[in-house]
């Protein structure tokens, strides 16, 4: 196994960051490849959790290479900040990570702008992260963007910025917002040079020798299949492509260096903004899944939606991704629930629909539950196959059964050790 991607098959938040950080002691390479500090991963080692946005959690693991993709969007303040506290914690990352010149920069502008845009949206907002992942994406496809490389030549750099920031300032003064000074933004980026300049390189030629040379790469999605630009429940998505295939444009790789796609998705499910969410709940069962999930933004603090497990949109996320195998996260939640139930298909006015709808249908559709029962408790028991219960047996063969894709996965406790791998 060379290359593999690990992708979110739902609205993000599955549970990427243990995954990968599982994975991570037989990986040599780690890449984030698309989205930027809107994303939250939680890892918990020991007594220690970290929350990353921008660096690849992998590189928690100290013998990994973390690598800063050309897919992703950088603010490059927030970068300086997460490798500080890395060191803080005793997690010292400077000397193994790498960051794209080719990744497009968060400035000062995008930030205010995304704030401005939300607002003027009123209750359309889209309830996005504030952390000008929109605005910074917008840019990079109209060609207008600043990326990382730019910064290596400050005189030319500072140039760019009073240009775009001027032009920005016209557009945050129509949507009645103060502007912001492009001098201070070209200095706050360029205080973070003397940090960051030893990480930037040309990270496409050095994935590519590594792939040359049969490292083992893990590219780790960010976000979810849901939230996917392309594919996801558009317009209440990201501005990237969460899919696989955003993981190889955003990291240089080709598709046929992809060896194994692996998904991951919660027992139950979660959104956290606006948008629709078939398999949502209401009233002490969504509060009950949220106090036990402790369902919280690990990047705004927010209180995610939650609702049961959606197996149209999983089969969904599945087929579209390609998964081979996915990695059933946070079962432990649903010990001692009550009965729990999943969405085994929609009806669309009066219509049985297996396919996940585009647009506004999604906002019609009435979910078709199956109760499986309640999941005995089970947590602190051993680690092998047998000894999950029934209910929570039954809940993996009906997802392998529905997406035809292998459970080899199932997380029963946020630690490490609570992962079964199975056989
Ligand atoms: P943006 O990515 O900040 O523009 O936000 C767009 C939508 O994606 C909002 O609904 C966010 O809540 C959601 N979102 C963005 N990043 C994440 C994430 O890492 N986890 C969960 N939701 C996210």
């Amino acid at each position: 196994m060379s290359v593999s991607a690990l992708v979110g098959l739902q609205w993000g938040d599955e549970g990427k960051g243990k995954i990968v950080d599982v994975l991570s002691r037989s990986v040599e390479i780690i890449v984030r490849a698309q989205g930027g500090a809107n994303a939250g991963h939680t890892v918990k080692v020991g007594d220690k959790t970290h929350i990353l946005h921008l660096v690849p959690s992998g590189v928690i693991e100290p013998r990994s290479v973390g690598v800063i993709g050309n897919g992703v969007v950088v603010d490059p303040v927030q970068l300086v900040k997460e490798i500080k506290n890395l060191e803080a914690a005793g997690v010292a990352v400077r000397n193994r990570l790498l960051l794209s010149d080719r990744a497009h920069l968060v400035l000062g502008w995008h930030k205010a702008l995304d704030v401005a845009l939300e607002v003027a949206r009123g209750a359309q907002a889209l309830g996005t992260t504030k952390r000008g992942i929109g605005p910074t994406y917008s840019d990079k496809a109209s060609r207008s963007g600043i990326r990382v490389g730019d910064l290596l030549r400050p005189d030319q750099f500072r140039a760019r910025v009073r240009e775009e920031g001027g032009l920005r300032n016209r557009l945050l003064a129509a949507l009645g917002h103060a502007p912001v000074d492009p001098e201070a933004v070209a200095d706050e980026a360029l205080q973070t040079l003397d940090d960051l300049r030893p990480l930037i390189t040309d990270t496409v030629a050095f994935l590519l020798q590594a792939h040359a040379a049969d490292r083992h790469i893990l590219l780790e999605g960010a976000q979810g299949a849901l939230l996917d630009v392309d594919l996801g429940t558009y317009p209440f998505v990201t501005s990237s492509n969460c899919h696989v295939g955003g993981l190889l444009a955003g990291s240089g790789l080709p598709p046929r260096a992809l060896d194994r796609v692996l998904g991951v998705s919660k027992a139950y499910c979660t959104r956290v903004g606006a948008g629709p969410f078939p398999s949502e709940l209401q009233g002490p069962l969504e509060s009950a899944l949220r106090e036990r999930g402790r369902e919280f933004g690990a990047t705004t603090g927010r209180p995610r939606r939650c609702g049961w497990l959606d197996l149209v949109a999983l089969r969904y996320a599945v087929l579209t991704n390609g998964v081979d195998e996915i990695a059933l996260m946070k079962s432990d939640v649903l010990v001692g629930l009550g009965p729990i139930s999943v969405v085994t298909h929609y009806r669309i006015d009066g219509q049985v629909h297996r396919d996940f709808p585009a647009g506004e249908a999604l906002g019609r559709v009435e979910p078709v539950l199956r109760e499986l029962g309640p999941i005995e408790d089970f947590v602190g028991r051993g680690s092998t196959e047998t000894e999950l219960p029934r209910v929570l047996r039954d809940l993996v063969a009906l997802i392998e059964d529905e997406t035809r894709a292998r459970v080899s996965v199932v997380s029963v406790g946020p630690e490490r050790s609570q992962t079964i791998f199975r056989s």
